[in-house]
């Protein structure tokens, strides 16, 4: 039993800034078998990299040295082995590195079977024969049938829900992970993934996997060993003889799942022995605090990699680092552990980028992105959780005033990072609101969010959204929340109530909340659904192991008859309306350089509480994004944008193609929910 080192050890010696010669050594014997230029390559790329790696690993580990010496020769063993294709396209990256940040980047997030199922119908627009999707196939190849409908949405990222090995049973969606070498069986094989990772890279798409890292399933062979007493592996995770120190862990830390997985401790009979378990008892949490789980995940992260993979998403990321009095979430060594892992990819499979999964409050999500001495050393890309949150708040209260002043008050990113901006994933909405925030303008923290589950389960008089609670926390009152887009937007209740007018706004509610994850910059990641308004899944609940997390009715399998006709041009359905409008935003997002990561979003009120302003400036000139999150017409006034430096008469909106509304006093008439991306046209 350990108690994880609560102060960053620092080493008595400087530590070398280049590498010191049996790194090099050992480098060299995995790269024998390299062509010169290549090996040259590498040790560039090691000199280049050396100092974040070693300085990295300083902050966590006792021995640095030793650590980024295994971290090195593990990163020569990886570029020795990596296709020649994808050395190829680390080069081409390294010519365009902002790739990511650029507005003709959309991403599109699915669970592979859910998307690409074998019961698929045929896909929609034009097929030829050869196109069509064989009942046969597995849910890997059948992906590269359904590419078409990707493309058409500007689909550059793709990111597939876990598919690796779960444990057997429920499997929290796949982040219950067995083994990270071999693909679930159903979905396909190992080969199956580097084929698509490789079609998919030449029809200009980067594919995501989740690297679930801070916790294995109870079935993983690292778990396995340990419970059948391996002292090696009874060290990967946090086993504790009895309830001394979970008692005393537990006093600060938070229940992620208190219905169905309450506490963070499992007493495991063959362990003989308490471990830490942060979200279901069957997931083991690692214990990063040993530099042997380091290696070990690093090597699955080059595995990946060499598959083709582009873009990993750093699952869970917060939890990493445990240190008592905390809630064990958002600690400094998570950053150093990631500065060291995203420099090793650097020396083995440059072209590799790291998205951090990190829901925290706002106050602690930039950090995920590098703040201070890990400026742009960290992830390149994180979920921008507060602008979900505060969208969906925002529709709500029909006022802008907490957004905006959660907003402005995120320190701005590094400009080689870049937001990933979405509206719903797999997962429930937590109220991550900063009571300060909150305070700011007059609101109770606690209060508003107690609204925004009333509002969003459907409880609260006169809401249109139609959500489920998940997760009521009665401690503290958090209840988050579950429920497709489409459902929390409106779309159910306007059914429900068959209402024609009410699921006009409903759908203008869609297109709004899409216009401002499309319109911020960073990538816009579509939930998939989401492009034809799915209501989710209405037979959720009949599947044993997803019965008790509501979360799966937001996981629909993709409908392609309604995909198909939401193609065809008429406007009749919502699913056509939302289909059609979303497309529109995508084409005109890609014409705008103005949305480019590396500029910051500026947001700020209006005269009028219910339209936000995001102002990005360009070289070439600003573009203002106004959005009316009410469902009544509202006005900019004239002498507003003349105080931005924008003149009503000469701006022309990039959605529409055309010049704005203006009202004899030279106002901007918005309908509701109206949507507006200006830019200057003299
Ligand atoms: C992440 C996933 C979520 C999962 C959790 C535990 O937050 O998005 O679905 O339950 O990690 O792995
Ligand atoms: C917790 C985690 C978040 C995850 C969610 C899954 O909120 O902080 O990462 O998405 O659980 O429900």
């Amino acid at each position: 039993m350990r108690v994880p080192p609560t102060n960053s050890p620092s080493p008595s010696t400087p530590l070398a800034t280049t590498p010191p010669p049996d790194v090099l050594d050992a480098c060299g014997a995995e790269l024998s078998a390299v062509p010169p230029h290549e090996r040259e390559l590498f040790e560039l790329r090691l000199r280049r990299w050396w100092p974040d790696l070693v300085g990295a690993l300083a902050d966590v580990y006792p021995e640095p040295v030793q650590v980024a010496l295994a971290s090195a020769t593990l990163a020569a063993r990886t570029f020795a082995s990596r296709d020649t294709d994808l050395k190829r396209h680390d080069l081409k990256r390294s010519l365009e590195p902002d790739w990511f940040q650029r507005p003709d980047v959309v991403g599109y997030a699915a669970y592979a079977d859910r998307f690409a199922g074998s019961r698929a119908p045929d896909p929609p627009g034009d097929v030829t024969e050869g196109d069509r999707v064989a009942p046969q196939q597995v849910p890997l190849r059948a992906i590269c049938d359904r590419i078409g409908h990707l493309e058409d949405l500007g689909v550059r990222y793709l990111h597939l829900l876990p598919l690796l090995q779960p444990r057997p049973g429920d499997d929290d969606g796949g982040y219950a992970v067995m083994d990270y070498r071999t693909v679930r069986p159903d979905l396909g094989t190992i080969d199956d993934l580097q084929d698509l990772t490789r079609r998919l890279r030449d029809r200009g798409i980067s594919l995501c996997l989740d690297l679930v890292l801070n916790h294995v399933a109870r079935e993983h062979d690292w778990a396995v060993r340990a419970r059948a007493g391996e002292e090696r592996y009874r060290r990967y995770f946090h086993v504790y003889a009895d309830r001394t120190e979970p008692d005393e862990w537990s006093r600060t830390l938070p229940d992620v799942f208190p219905d169905f997985a309450p506490g963070s401790f499992t007493w495991d009979d063959e362990l003989e022995a308490w471990v830490w378990t942060t979200f279901n008892s069957w997931q083991w949490d690692l214990a990063w605090d040993n530099p042997d789980v380091f290696v070990e995940m690093a090597d699955v992260v080059c595995f990946l990699a060499n598959l083709g993979v582009e873009v990993l998403r750093l699952d869970a990321i917060a939890f990493l680092w445990k240190r008592m009095g905390t809630n064990c979430q958002n600690q400094p060594e998570v950053h150093a552990i990631t500065q060291a892992m995203h420099a090793i990819t650097r020396i083995a499979c440059p072209s590799t980028l790291f998205k951090a999964e990190a829901i925290v409050g706002p106050h602690d999500l930039v950090s995920y992105l590098g703040q201070g001495s890990r400026h742009a050393k960290v992830s390149d890309l994180a979920y921008h959780n507060s602008l979900m949150v505060q969208i969906w708040s925002m529709l709500a209260t029909r006022d802008v005033r907490l957004g905006v002043q959660a907003l402005r008050a995120i320190p701005p990113v590094p400009t080689t990072t870049a937001w990933i901006t979405y509206a719903r994933c797999h997962d429930d909405i937590g109220w991550a609101i900063d009571d300060g925030d909150a305070a700011a303008v007059g609101l109770s923290g606690h209060e508003h969010r107690m609204f925004l589950s009333d509002f969003y389960s459907g409880r609260f008089p006169g809401s249109f959204a139609r959500g489920l609670v998940f997760q009521h926390n009665e401690e503290t009152g958090d209840r988050r929340i579950s429920g497709s887009l489409a459902s929390l937007a409106g779309v159910a209740e306007a059914l429900e109530n068959d209402d024609r007018w009410r699921l006009d706004d409903a759908v203008a509610r869609v297109l709004l909340v899409h216009a401002v994850i499309l319109g911020w910059g960073g990538i816009p990641v579509l939930w998939s659904g989401d492009e034809v308004g799915s209501l989710g899944d209405p037979h959720w609940a009949d599947v044993a192991d997803q019965a008790q997390d509501n979360r799966w009715v937001h996981r629909p399998a993709l409908d392609w008859d309604v995909v198909a006709a939401a193609h065809e041009s008429s406007e009749s359905s919502w699913s056509s309306r939302v289909f059609s409008g979303l497309r529109r935003l995508v084409r005109a997002r890609q014409g705008l350089p103005h949305l480019h990561a590396a500029l910051a979003a500026e947001p700020a009120q209006t005269p009028d509480l219910g339209i936000l302003s995001v102002m990005r400036r360009h070289p070439t000139g600003p573009m203002l994004g106004l959005y009316n999150v009410t469902e009544s017409p509202r006005l900019v006034p004239g002498w507003w944008l003349q105080g931005r430096g924008l003149d009503a008469s000469s701006l022309v909106d990039a959605i529409t193609g055309a010049p704005p509304e203006l009202d004899g006093a030279g106002a901007i008439r918005m309908s509701r929910y109206a949507a507006l991306w200006l830019t200057d046209s003299r």
